[in-house]
């Protein structure tokens, strides 16, 4: 039989409390028309086709025109804006799409905001929110504009919930308004900020306990080319300053269509670090090295103009630590937070790999710890977790003494089930690990038929055991991708899944909650024997230190149930909690139409003594919190 031996009487190995955290990438929809809350697309008319999102609206009697323009703009930052002329012979003007539709909910407030000025004549704006099928939900009026810009606003009340509504300008009266970012946002935002983060999105990650934030990537880092790398400098301020930048994942996936994606830049770092301490998350920032993704251009930096690169990167700590007395200090307090951000870790590169990674690293590492010894540096050991290019990162990474080395693991769940035991053998003295980004693929990497399914849940389960049970060398790990949009994803799996109203979270989100929920302070040493050929069981234990509980993981990934007997040293109560995620077969996942088909239950059970038996359901995984006595 079975026996899982919990030797709670033998020492362990401390578990970092920011050890599950998450990874957030502007990928699938994850920041415009996600997490980002904004209802227009393309707001400033700034895209490289200035009018994607918008079309004319002009019934059979009007008569007008609408042009792009950009001289006397509103921002000179964002220089485009829209003119709309009528004759007045009808209501005319322009409807804006959203993200995919716009989802609006009945009972809830929206509000509108334009930037405009009157050009000639006197005409009057119609705000209107039409359903996806054509039945107007919301009209309001504004009028008398003035000929400077103004920012003028309203609040909508849709009359209906749709999931695909449209946002309508329709000037009444003849004459010509110029209007500029126009913004749509729900007033139910995350903590109700005005220009906020979507609610229920930030619910789940806060639902989640993360341990830490990655951000803002992924290739998004990297850019394809040098200048379409991530620049956080730019992103921050007022968001009518922010230039635009093309998202690469118009043209890194040939094959999913491109949604359309460019990164207005809502979310900036310090919205970032807010969200990071909104939800008990230690920020994590990623920044560029000096190398473009060498998936692409692989464009480099020559070694003597990497200055900048090193800068942005020390301006970026005293941003987030630094006293509002210092230059980035004060410009975070100026954003409302004087208070530090507390920041311990930065990344260096995402996925990169090859010399001229080390060559560029080094000065960073060197100038970083000169400055902060206290800040954790984290390097990124490339794509795979086992190739030569990672063969060949790690004893750098060892000279040059890193902090924390970021490996990444998109493969079956056969690898994962296979490699729980990747890191007992991991040198305990050198640089520890982040497993930064990792999802067991249903079929293979970047295939559009990977699902979140149970199967892929539970092998990244037995293989968190492992990595629970390696804690002293394992400090960090995260899933990868987070979130992605039904009607716009170009990368799956991925954690959280979206459309314009509902949120379904799959079978890997509640492994990662689960593990985030029953962390642990330390591990407790746990020994399987008795395992039949034809089963596999994954089981490790850890030690609350607050309640003194111990806590015990079991995966049973077969299609039968697993009889195990359990041997826990020491005195512990007959009183227990099981929380049980199962489902009844491999291939089951949550969707949109059961979003809650697997989760996890909670029941009290009662043991009796340190050795009884256990029944574990098949494909499970099983978590036991034992008191002790
Ligand atoms: O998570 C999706 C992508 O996978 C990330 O952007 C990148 O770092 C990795 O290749």
């Amino acid at each position: 039989m079975t026996t899982i031996k919990v030797q709670a009487d033998r020492p362990g190995v401390k578990i970092n409390p920011a050890m599950w955290g998450i990874f957030f990438e502007d990928i699938n929809f994850g920041a415009d028309g996600g997490l980002y809350a904004e209802l227009v697309k393309n707001r400033g008319f700034e895209f490289p086709d200035p009018l994607m999102g918008w079309h004319k609206l002009s019934p059979s009697k009007a008569r007008g025109q609408i042009v792009v323009r950009d001289d006397d703009p509103f921002n000179a930052a964002n220089p485009r804006y829209l003119r709309i002329e009528s004759q007045g012979t009808d209501v005319f003007g322009v409807a804006n799409e959203g993200f995919r539709g716009m989802g609006v909910r009945r009972g809830e407030a929206y509000h509108f905001s334009v930037r405009v000025r009157n050009v000639s004549g006197a005409p009057a704006m119609r705000v209107c929110l039409y359903s996806g099928d054509g039945a107007l939900l919301e009209t309001v009026q504004l009028d008398t504009f003035s000929a400077g810009w103004e920012k003028r606003t309203a609040v909508l009340h849709p009359s209906a919930t749709d999931a695909k509504a449209k946002l309508c300008l329709l000037l009444d009266g003849p004459g010509a308004v110029d209007i500029d970012f126009v913004s749509l946002f729900p007033e139910n935002t995350w903590k109700k900020r005005p220009g906020g983060l979507r609610a229920d999105m930030v619910q789940a990650l806060a639902d989640l306990r993360p341990g830490f934030l990655r951000f803002p990537g992924g290739c998004i880092v990297e850019g394809s080319e040098l200048d379409k790398r991530y620049q956080w400098k730019k992103p921050i301020g007022p968001v009518e300053g922010r230039p635009l930048r093309i998202n690469r994942r118009i043209y890194a996936f040939v094959h999913r269509p491109p949604p359309a994606d460019f990164q207005t830049f809502g979310l900036g770092f310090f919205e970032y670090f807010q969200l990071s301490e909104d939800i008990g998350a230690e920020p994590l920032p990623i920044l560029n090295c000096g190398m473009a993704c060498q998936f692409n251009s692989g464009e480099l930096v020559p070694l003597a103009e990497l200055e900048p690169y090193i800068q942005d990167a020390l301006d970026l700590i005293e941003f987030a630590n630094g006293p509002a007395t210092t230059e980035w200090g004060a410009r975070r307090a100026a954003l409302g937070h004087p208070e530090p951000f507390n920041m311990k870790m930065l990344g260096i590169g995402n996925e990169q790999w090859g010399p001229q990674y080390i060559e560029r690293l080094a000065p960073f590492l060197q100038a970083i710890r000169a400055r902060y010894p206290q800040i954790q540096l984290i390097a990124s050991c490339g794509p795979l977790p086992d190739d030569e290019r990672f063969e060949y990162l790690w004893p750098k990474f060892r000279e040059l003494k890193v902090d924390i080395v970021d490996e990444h693991c998109y493969a079956r769940p056969s690898w994962f089930f296979e490699n729980t035991h990747r890191y007992d053998s991991y040198d305990r003295n050198g640089p520890k690990v982040f497993f930064g980004e990792y999802a067991a693929q249903s079929d293979k990497m970047v295939s559009v038929e990977n699902r979140n399914n149970l199967e892929c849940a539970l092998s990244e389960a037995a293989f968190m055991i492992g990595m629970e049970r390696n804690a002293d060398v394992v400090r960090m790990a995260s899933y990868a991708p987070l979130f992605s949009h039904a009607d716009a994803w170009q990368w799956t799996p991925d954690l959280i899944w979206v459309d314009n109203l509902n949120l379904v979270p799959t079978a890997n989100y509640y492994v990662q909650q689960l593990f985030c929920l029953h962390r642990g302070d330390e591990t407790v040493p746990t020994e399987l024997s008795g395992v039949e050929q034809s089963q596999a069981v994954f089981a490790g234990a850890v030690r609350d230190n607050k309640t003194g509980e111990i806590i015990l993981k079991v995966v049973n990934p077969g299609d039968g149930p697993l009889d195990a007997q359990i041997l826990l040293a020491g005195e512990i109560q007959p009183e227990a909690t099981e929380i049980v995620l199962a489902g009844s077969s491999p291939t089951e996942r949550n969707s949109f139409s059961r979003p809650n088909q697997i989760h996890p239950v909670e029941a009290a059970v009662t043991v009796s003594g340190g050795a009884f038996t256990r029944r574990f359901q098949p494909r499970s995984l099983t978590i036991l919190r034992f008191k002790g006595s």
